[in-house]
């Protein structure tokens, strides 16, 4: 028989939770979903693996080695099963949707796989496995997006938040297996997000990050249909919350980035001046392989039109290299417009084949792995250069910074971000977490602005 104080099951009272997550910030916002729902069902949140009951890894799909990593993880943790044999060890997110009850047929470590729509079930489930079963919940929704679950912030800073505004993606990209890992598109309740903002803004908190795999295709509807809000009108509600909250927001796609997007990013101060517009590939004919729905020059009309309007935006970008049957020429191709875009960033990676996804289906995967390593050490060295001298350009120049921790390096140093969202270093004088400080720049390094506190 199970015991009951203040309505908590005692065989889940004293359970400890560690969560570890990986992959995008997508994940990380759902973690702390996660450890809402549990919290909520009686469990305790541990950053000690070795005393947890239950370790649950929040998974990544989107190329091999991300999921390498995860079977890496899963090796490491029979050791603490050994120690602790009634461990609890449960796979999350995108891996465990894409591989469902194969997960429990190639490691009998793990009790539990639970796809990213299913979270508000981990409580039973949990149950299930305790009673002595392997338990599975990859159910995708068209309509879950969590929306009124108050996440609770794990490894923050107290200062930067991840605020969820819709699930799953619509696209199609060939390379991508997002589509099959977290479902139809679908966009969160508008006052729920700006509630939540709101109680970020109670709570301290000086920046916002709002996510979707496509932030501009954004859109909510009420349900009888009288009240909608599109991506630029989210922006604005978020935006008046404080004019001291600032608001950053991923991904936006090239497809779909408005003229009224820019204007509202324009129009507040407390709206970062910052897009990150993934590319993929300077290519059209690789562009049109990889189903992006634009061109090369229809990218480069929307970053010609980003500087039009918002002439200090910084915009960083996603390249991939060695996509299937890619030429040198049509890298080269890449390369050109990553020059000419000048981008201040960007997360570049080799062309990763993912079962089951368009490309995977219809196209070889030709490109050799030394040639892709290649092509993307080429793009590296160019993005490296391009970085380096774009941060030359804020010497001498004073950035606004909000103060989010100390530097990696140093103790004596505090880091925070400019509007353009690149890393600034200071000493820290009297500053600290959540303030706002004026940098004067008198260093450079690849990543990241160094200088001193303007008083
Ligand atoms: N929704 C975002 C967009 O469309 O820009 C991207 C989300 S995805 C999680 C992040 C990045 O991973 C993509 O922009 C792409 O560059 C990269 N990516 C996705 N699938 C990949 C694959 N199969 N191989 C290599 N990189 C991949
Ligand atoms: Fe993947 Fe394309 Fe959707 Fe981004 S927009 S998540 S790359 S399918
Ligand atoms: Fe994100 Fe990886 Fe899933 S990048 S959406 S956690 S496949």
């Amino acid at each position: 028989m199970e015991l009951i104080i203040d309505d908590i099951p005692v065989k889940t009272a004293s359970k400890k939770l560690y969560i570890e997550t990986y992959g995008c910030a997508m994940n990380v916002s759902d973690s702390e979903i996660v450890a809402s729902v549990l919290i909520d069902g009686g469990f305790l949140q541990t950053n000690d693996e070795f005393e947890a009951d239950v370790v649950l890894l929040n998974t990544c799909a989107i190329r091999e080695n991300a999921e390498q990593r995860i079977w890496h993880r899963l090796a490491a943790l029979k050791n603490n099963k050994r120690k602790k044999p009634g461990l609890i060890v449960g796979v999350l997110g995108c891996m465990a949707e894409r591989l469902k009850t194969k997960l429990l047929e190639q490691d009998q470590l793990v009790d539990l796989v639970v796809g990213p729509d299913a979270y508000r079930d981990l409580p039973n489930l949990i149950s299930q496995v305790e009673d002595g079963e392997k338990a599975v919940n990859v159910l995708l929704s068209r309509e879950e997006t969590y929306a009124e679950l108050s996440p609770v912030r794990l490894n923050s800073n107290g200062v930067s938040a991840f605020v969820s505004i819709m699930r799953g993606c619509n696209n199609m990209c060939s390379f991508c297996v997002v589509p099959f890992t977290r479902g139809r598109e679908r966009s969160r309740d508008a006052h729920s997000i700006v509630r939540e903002v709101e109680d970020l803004h109670k709570n301290g908190y000086k920046e916002v990050t709002l996510l979707g795999q496509n932030v501009d295709s954004y859109l909510w509807q009420n349900e009888d249909g009288s009240e909608t809000c599109n991506f630029a009108q989210l922006l604005e509600k978020v935006a008046l919350v404080d004019p001291n909250m600032r608001v950053r927001f991923s991904t936006s796609h090239p497809k779909d980035i408005t003229d009224e997007v820019m204007h509202t990013i324009a129009k507040y101060d407390n709206i970062c001046k910052y897009i990150h517009l993934p590319v993929q590939s300077g290519n059209s004919r690789i562009l049109e392989l990889m189903n992006r729905t634009y061109d090369r020059e229809w990218y480069m009309s929307k970053v010609t039109r980003i500087r039009e309007i918002i002439p200090e935006c910084g915009i960083s970008s996603d390249v991939i290299s060695g996509f299937c049957s890619e030429t040198e020429e049509e890298h080269q191709d890449t390369i050109s417009l990553m020059k000419w875009a000048n981008f201040d960033f960007s997360y570049m990676y080799s062309y990763s084949e993912r079962p089951g996804t368009l490309a995977a289906r219809k196209y070889p995967d030709d490109v050799k792995d030394d040639v892709k390593s290649r092509r993307l050490t080429e793009i590296i060295k160019v993005q490296n250069q391009m970085s380096a001298n774009n941060n030359l350009k804020y010497i001498g120049k004073i950035c606004k910074v909000l103060v989010e921790n100390y530097s990696k390096k140093s103790k004596e140093d505090l880091m925070g971000r400019n509007d353009q969202n690149i890393i600034c270093i200071f000493p820290k004088g009297n500053h600290q977490k959540g303030d706002y400080v004026n940098v004067l720049i008198e260093r450079v390094s690849v990543t990241s602005l160094i200088g001193k506190v303007i008083e």
